[in-house]
Order: structure tokens, then C-alpha cells, then sequence
């Protein structure tokens, strides 16, 4: 086998999820892409995402204490590009990118119409953690795109064309190889 070269420490986890974190109210709802996010509990279900406090979005987190957190798809990934290298500050980057807002019952940060899946999440921790600071929250609700919804009521999420990040790049998530525990199931006979 051949052998490693090693480097210094740094943030070279992938893929990642590049979601687009919606924050704001209906009237006033600014859109950022995170690509510094993951789930740290399922009971109660705890997700985070890690932001610069220089980001337009920060305050508007911090102040509120809610977000969205909206899955994308590869028919997003425009949007997802735009949403995270134009500033709220000056571009309405919603209008610009032909996103549509629809309200959950739960929260008051709007969703993204065009995300297969929505979690609305409420800050419990503001953690510093030197360039990022990490907003740790609850997922409060899961707004479905029921065309992923089968009639027995299992999420077909692989069906959207879920978008990932690796080291600066899209992707288009590609065949399943897999599922949960498939490597110890006891065959049928
Ligand atoms: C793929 C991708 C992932 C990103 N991930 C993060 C992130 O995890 N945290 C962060 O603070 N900024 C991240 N950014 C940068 C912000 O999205 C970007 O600075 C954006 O313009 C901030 O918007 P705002 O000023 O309207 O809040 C990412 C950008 C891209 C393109």
C-alpha cells in the first residue's frame, strides 16, 4: 500500500452538505450557504452550523435565535455557489436567485420552497471558536417536499439529487452502496 503525506492540521472533511441557512422574518429573510454543519444529537435532535461573525446572517441569528436549515440538489447549485459568495448586506440574493419562501408551523424563520428538506432549529449555545463561531440548536420542526414521500410514508431523499461539497467542489451524490446495518443483515432464505 502506498504510504501518506502528511500535512498540517485543517478543515479537509468531506463531503459536506452545502445547506442554505435561512434566517430573518417573511418580510426580511436573508439566505447564506454553510458548509460548516452537521447533526450532534438525535434525542433531542441537535444540529449546529459554524458562522463568521462577519457575515451579514450573524446578527440576524444571534439576535433571533432561530434558523432554517434548507437541504439543497443539484438543480440548487447556482444557488447554493451565489448564496455563499454575495453578501445579504447589499444583494437581494432570494430575488436574484429565484428562491421562494412558504412560512412553517413551527418558528418564525421562513423555508425555502425548493429544499426537498427544511429543519427550523432554535439556538441553545453560542460556542467561539476562533475564525467561526458555532450556533448550537434544537431542531424544533422538518418541513418534507412530499414528492419524496412514498404511500407507506418512508422519505425517498435520494430521489431530489442531494448536492455535496468536497474540498472547494459540487457534487451530484452518486449510487447507493448501501444502507444501515446491511453489512451484519442475515441473508433470506
Ligand atoms: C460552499 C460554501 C460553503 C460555505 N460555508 C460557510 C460556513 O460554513 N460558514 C460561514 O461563515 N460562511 C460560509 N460560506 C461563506 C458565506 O456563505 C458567504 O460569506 C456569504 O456571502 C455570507 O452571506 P451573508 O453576508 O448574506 O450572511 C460558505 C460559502 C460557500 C460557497
Amino acid at each position: 500500500m502506498a504510504d501518506k503525506v502528511f500535512w498540517n492540521g485543517g478543515a479537509l472533511l468531506a463531503p459536506v452538505p452545502p445547506v442554505l441557512v435561512t434566517c430573518g422574518t417573511m418580510e426580511h429573510c436573508n439566505v447564506l450557504t454553510i458548509g460548516w454543519t452537521g447533526i450532534c444529537a438525535t434525542h433531542p435532535p441537535m444540529t449546529y452550523i459554524s458562522v463568521r461573525p462577519t457575515r451579514h446572517s450573524y446578527a440576524i441569528i444571534k439576535e433571533s435565535g432561530e434558523f432554517a436549515v434548507n437541504l439543497t440538489t443539484t438543480a440548487m447549485v447556482k444557488a447554493v455557489d451565489f448564496c455563499g459568495v454575495r453578501s445579504g448586506k447589499t444583494t437581494d440574493k432570494l430575488k436574484a436567485c429565484g428562491l421562494h419562501l412558504t412560512e412553517p408551523p413551527q418558528g418564525s424563520v421562513p423555508i425555502l420552497l425548493e429544499s426537498p428538506v427544511s429543519l427550523t432549529c432554535k439556538v441553545t449555545q453560542i460556542i467561539p471558536l476562533g475564525s467561526h463561531d458555532m450556533f448550537l440548536a434544537e431542531i424544533t420542526g422538518t418541513a418534507v417536499d412530499p414528492r419524496y414521500v412514498d404511500s407507506k410514508g418512508k422519505l425517498n431523499l435520494q430521489q431530489s439529487g442531494l448536492l455535496a461539497y468536497a474540498h472547494g467542489e459540487y457534487f451530484a451524490l452518486g449510487r447507493k452502496c448501501g444502507a444501515f446495518g446491511y453489512s451484519v443483515k442475515k441473508k433470506r432464505r
